[in-house]
C-alpha cells in the first residue's frame, strides 16, 4: 500500500467539523447553534463537556495545517459554522467569523493543502430553531441557500470543493426519532425528549434537508460554478447492512435498512424520488416533491461523499413492534453484531463501531451499482480509543494502523473493480469533541492532551506520512 497504489490524482486528507474542533464557541461574535444549547441539557453529556473550547483550532489552525503538511496530506475537510458567519442565522454578518475562515483557507493554500469545505455539520443556528423550529420548517430552505450563497461568494475564489451537509440522516434520525442528538426531539419515552413526533418529524426534516441541499447546489450552479470552476456534493453516512441469513426475509430487511439509511437521500438526488420501499412503507407520512422540486433535486450533486466506518448484520424483526411508532420501527429490521457467536469484527471504543473492512468494499460497490457509478469521495473513515488513554501509551495505536491498512486495501479493491472513488479522508486529524461522548473518545491520528491542548502525532500519523510520500512515484 502506498500513494502509488491509488489512481493518479487521488486525494488524501483528514476531516473534522467546526463544533468538534474550533472552540471559541461563545466568542468573537459567534451565535449559538442547536448543539451549544442541547449539550448543556443536564445529563446529556456525562462529564458536562461542551465544544466551548474543544481543541481550539480557532487559534491553533496554523499548527494543525503544518501537521497536515508534514504528514504529506493533500487536503483538509473542515466545516463552516453557520452561526459564526450569521449569528442569527440570517441578516447581519459577523465579520470576525468571515475573517477566521479566510485565515484558515489562506493558510491551507499557503501550505499546499486543498480546502474541502462543508457548509453544515449538525450545527444549525439556535436562532432558527427558536424562530421556526429549524429543520422542521420549510423556511429553512431559503435561509440555508442564502448562507450557502454567501459562502460561495466569499470563499469560492479559493474553495473548489463544496459539500452542503454532513450526514443528514443522522440529523433527521438522531435529532427527531430517538432524540440522541440535537435538537433532541422524539415521541418516545426515553432520554430527554421533550417534544416531537417520531412518526412524521424525521421525514419532514429529511425532506427539508434535501431541499436545502438542492437549493444551495442550484445557487452554486447558476451563479458561481462556471466562473469558480468548483464542484459540489453531499456527505452521507453509510453503515453496510449485511443480511444475517440467506433468507428472503433477512435480505429484504437489509435492503430496507439500506434504503432508509442512504437511499433516503441519494435516491432522490439521483432519481428524483424516495426509494420504493420507503414510499410503500411510510406512505402518507412521507412528504412528496413537487414537479419543480424534482427538477431541482434530481442530479444535484457532482460527487457523493460517503462516511463509512462499520457494518452490521440485519434480520427481519417480524413485526416485533407496532408499525406506526416511528422511523426506526418503519424499517422493521433488527441489528446483530454477531453471527453464531462470532462477532462481525473487533469493536473499537465506540459501541457502534466494529472493524469490518469488507463492509467498505460492499458499501462503495453498492453505490456504484445502484446509483449510476457516481464520483465518490470516501469522506470519513476511522476508529476511536477511550479518552482515558494517557501519554505515551495513546501514541502507540497499532490497532488504528491496522484498521486503516485493511480499509484502504478494500477501497483499492473497489476502485480496481470499477468504483469511481477520487479521494479518501481519515476521521480525524485530531482527538476532538465527540458529540454525546464528549472527550471520552479519541478518533485522532494526532493525540490531543485535553488539558494543555498540545498535539502529539500518533504512530498512525507517521504511518500516513510514510504511505503518502510523494517522491517514490
Ligand atoms: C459525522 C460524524 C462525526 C463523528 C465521527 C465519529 O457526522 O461526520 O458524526 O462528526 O465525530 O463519525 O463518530
Amino acid at each position: 500500500l502506498s500513494r502509488g497504489t491509488f489512481p493518479k490524482g487521488f486525494v488524501f486528507g483528514t476531516a473534522t467539523s467546526a463544533y468538534q474542533v474550533e472552540g471559541m464557541a461563545n466568542k468573537d461574535g459567534r451565535g449559538p447553534s442547536i448543539w451549544d444549547v442541547f449539550i448543556q441539557t443536564p445529563g446529556i453529556e456525562a462529564n458536562n463537556a461542551t465544544g466551548a473550547v474543544s481543541v481550539d483550532q480557532y487559534h491553533r489552525y496554523k499548527e494543525d495545517i503544518d501537521i497536515m503538511n508534514k504528514l504529506n496530506f493533500d487536503a483538509y475537510r473542515f466545516s463552516i459554522s453557520w452561526s459564526r458567519i450569521f449569528p442569527n442565522g440570517t441578516g447581519k454578518v459577523n465579520e470576525k467569523g468571515v475573517a477566521y475562515y479566510n485565515r484558515l483557507i489562506n493558510y491551507m493554500l499557503k501550505r499546499g493543502i486543498t480546502p474541502y469545505a462543508n457548509l453544515n455539520h449538525y450545527d444549525l443556528p439556535q436562532a432558527l430553531e427558536e424562530r421556526y423550529l429549524g429543520w422542521l420548517s420549510h423556511e429553512v430552505v431559503k435561509d440555508f441557500a442564502d448562507y450557502a450563497d454567501f459562502c460561495f461568494k466569499t470563499f469560492g475564489d479559493r474553495v473548489k470543493n463544496w459539500m452542503t451537509f454532513n450526514e443528514p440522516r443522522v440529523v433527521a434520525a438522531l435529532g427527531y426519532d430517538n432524540g440522541f442528538f440535537a435538537p433532541g426531539r422524539c415521541s418516545k419515552a426515553f432520554g430527554n425528549c421533550t417534544a416531537g413526533n417520531s412518526a412524521t418529524e424525521p421525514y419532514i426534516v429529511a425532506h427539508n434537508l434535501i431541499l436545502c441541499h438542492a437549493a444551495a447546489v442550484q445557487r452554486y450552479r447558476e451563479k458561481y460554478q462556471e466562473k469558480q470552476k468548483g464542484r459540489i456534493g453531499i456527505l452521507l453516512d453509510f453503515v453496510w447492512y449485511e443480511p444475517l441469513t440467506r433468507s428472503k426475509a433477512d435480505n429484504y430487511a437489509a435492503q430496507r435498512a439500506r434504503d432508509f439509511h442512504i437511499g433516503w437521500f441519494i435516491h432522490p438526488i439521483v432519481y428524483g424520488e424516495y426509494p420504493k420501499t420507503m414510499q410503500e412503507i411510510v406512505c402518507d407520512r412521507l412528504p412528496k416533491f413537487t414537479k419543480e422540486e424534482v427538477k431541482m433535486v434530481k442530479g444535484s450533486m457532482d460527487f457523493v461523499g460517503i462516511n463509512q466506518y462499520t457494518a452490521y448484520y440485519m434480520y427481519d424483526a417480524h413485526n416485533a413492534k407496532p408499525k406506526d411508532l416511528g422511523y426506526q420501527q418503519d424499517w422493521n429490521a433488527s441489528f446483530a453484531y454477531e453471527k453464531r457467536g462470532v462477532p462481525i469484527g473487533p469493536r473499537a471504543y465506540s459501541y457502534w463501531l466494529y472493524n469490518v473492512p469488507w463492509g467498505l468494499y460492499k458499501a462503495v460497490t453498492y453505490i456504484k451499482e445502484h446509483y449510476g457509478n457516481p464520483t465518490i469521495i470516501l469522506a470519513e473513515n476511522g476508529m476511536d480509543d477511550p479518552g482515558t488513554v494517557t501519554l505515551p501509551k495513546g501514541l502507540h495505536d497499532t490497532t488504528r494502523i491496522n484498521y486503516y491498512k485493511a480499509y484502504l486495501t478494500q477501497l483499492k479493491k473497489a476502485i480496481d473493480d470499477g468504483a469511481n472513488v477520487v479521494g479518501y479522508f481519515a476521521w480525524s486529524l485530531l482527538d476532538n469533541f465527540e458529540w454525546r461522548l464528549g472527550y471520552t473518545s479519541r478518533f485522532g491520528i494526532v493525540y490531543v492532551d485535553f488539558k494543555t491542548l498540545k498535539r502529539y502525532p500518533k504512530m498512525s500519523a507517521y504511518w500516513f506520512r510514510q504511505l503518502l510520500r510523494r517522491n517514490k512515484h
